[in-house]
C-alpha cells in the first residue's frame, strides 16, 4: 500500500474521546453550531463549486494582499490542501526538504509518493528556529519542494521575517516551490510574517478554519498561490478525491470569516490567559524544560536530563488513569522525551490537566 497510518492521528483516534483534560490539542476550544448563531435551514445540500464558493474565496483572498479569489483553492481542511499541493509538484524520485518537527503529513505524503525526503530538524538549542545555512546545503539538483510551517506545530516557533525573504529569494533562484503552512498564522499576534504566497508565485500558502477559529469539524481549509498551474493541478487532484467542499462547512466558514475580527480578539485574550497559566506552571515545576512558544497554541517541552522516567509509560498513565491528553514526541518522529503541550482548551481544563501531569509524574518517581 502507498500510504500507512499516521502515528499522530492514531494517538488522537485512540484517546481523544476518552479524555477529560485536553492539553495536547493544537486548536482553540472547539465551537458548537449554536455558538455560531446561524440558521442552516436554507442551505442547499447540492454539489458545490469545485474550488469553493465564490464568496468564500473572496473572503479568503482578502487575507493575501495582491491575490485574487481565483488564486484560492478551498479544500477539505489544510490536510487536503497539503496533499494536493505536494501531489501537484512532485514525481517519484524527486527530492523534498521538510522542516521538522511538523505536522507529519508534510513529510509522509511526499514519502508515500516515492520522493526522497530530507528533514530539516529544528533544534531546542536554536530556540526551534530554522537554520537556513543548513537548509541551503541540503538542496540537490533534484530538490523540487521545500515545506515550512510557522507558527510551527508542535514547537510554537516563528522564523524571522528576513529569513522568510531569504528563503523566498532562494527558491526563486533555484526554481523550487515553497509550501508554507500558515495553519496557525492568526495566532501570531505580533504579525511576524507576511502571508508567504504574497511574496512570489513560487510559494503556496496553506491555511484552515480548524485551528484559530476552533472549527476543525467543518473541514474547510485552502491553498493560496499566484501560480495558476498549481491551482489547476489542485483541481485535477481533488476532483478524484473529494470533488468539492462540504456545503454546510462552506456556509459556516463564510459566517465566521465575516465576523473574524471580533472572534479573533476573543481568541487572543483566551490564548494569552492560557499561555500565562502554562508559563507559570513551567516556572514552578522542576522536571521539564521548554522553549517559550512565540505564537500559536502549542509548545514542545521535554523531560530534563536525569529525570528517570519512561516517557511512554508517563503519557499512557496520564491519558488512561488521569484522563489527560498530551502528545508524545514519537508522534512527530522526535525524541519521546518531548511532548506537545497545547493551551487552546478552557483555563480550568488546562489547570487540572497540568496538576495531573504533576500527579502522574510523582506516581512514577516514587
Ligand atoms: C501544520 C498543520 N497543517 C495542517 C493540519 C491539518 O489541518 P486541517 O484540520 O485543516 O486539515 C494540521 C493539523 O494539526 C497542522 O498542524
Amino acid at each position: 500500500m502507498w500510504f500507512k497510518r499516521m502515528t499522530l492521528e492514531v494517538w488522537f483516534d485512540d484517546y481523544q474521546y476518552e479524555v477529560k483534560y485536553d492539553i495536547g490539542e493544537s486548536a482553540v476550544k472547539f465551537l458548537t453550531v449554536s455558538d455560531l448563531n446561524i440558521d442552516l435551514q436554507p442551505v442547499q445540500l447540492r454539489y458545490g463549486y469545485h474550488l469553493g464558493q465564490p464568496r468564500l474565496r473572496a473572503l479568503i483572498a482578502e487575507e493575501y494582499p495582491g491575490l485574487k479569489p481565483e488564486d484560492i483553492a478551498v479544500t477539505s481542511g489544510a490536510a487536503e490542501a497539503n496533499f494536493a499541493v505536494v501531489a501537484a509538484i512532485v514525481n517519484p524520485g524527486d527530492h523534498v526538504i521538510v522542516e521538522h518537527p511538523n505536522y507529519p503529513s508534510l513529510y509522509d505524503v511526499p514519502r508515500s509518493l516515492g520522493c526522497d525526503v530530507s528533514l530539516l530538524t529544528l533544534r531546542f538549542e536554536d530556540q526551534f528556529r530554522p537554520d537556513l545555512d543548513r537548509l541551503e546545503r541540503m538542496v540537490t539538483p533534484k530538490t523540487k519542494l521545500i515545506s515550512f510551517t510557522h507558527p510551527n506545530n508542535p514547537t510554537g516557533s516563528m522564523m524571522a521575517e528576513e529569513d522568510l525573504h531569504r528563503l523566498v529569494e532562494f527558491v526563486e533562484e533555484k526554481g523550487i516551490y515553497l509550501l508554507f503552512d500558515e495553519t496557525y498564522r492568526e495566532m501570531d499576534f505580533n504579525h511576524t510574517l507576511p502571508p508567504a504566497a504574497t511574496l512570489s508565485d513560487r510559494v503556496i500558502s496553506i491555511s484552515t478554519m480548524s485551528k484559530s477559529y476552533g472549527l476543525p469539524g467543518i473541514r474547510i481549509g485552502w491553498a493560496a498561490t499566484r501560480s495558476k498551474e498549481i491551482i489547476d493541478a489542485i483541481l485535477a487532484i481533488r476532483e478524484q478525491v473529494t470533488i468539492c467542499n462540504n456545503a454546510l462547512g462552506e456556509v459556516l466558514a463564510i459566517h465566521m470569516l465575516e465576523r473574524k475580527d471580533e472572534f479573533l480578539r476573543q481568541a487572543q485574550a483566551h490564548i494569552k490567559r492560557n499561555k500565562r497559566i502554562v508559563s507559570e506552571w513551567m516556572e514552578r515545576q522542576e522536571h521539564f524544560e521548554w522553549v517559550y512558544p512565540e505564537a500559536g497554541v502549542v509548545s514542545f517541552p521535554r523531560f530534563k536530563e536525569g529525570v528517570s522516567v519512561d516517557p511512554e509509560h508517563f503519557y499512557r498513565l496520564l491519558v488512561e488513569k488521569y484522563k489527560t491528553f498530551a502528545v508524545p514526541g514519537r508522534c512527530f518522529e522526535m525524541d519521546n522525551r518531548h511532548f506537545r503541550l497545547g493551551f487552546g482548551a478552557t483555563p480550568q481544563e488546562i489547570e487540572t490537566g497540568l496538576q495531573n501531569v504533576n500527579k502522574a509524574l510523582d506516581e512514577l518517581l516514587q
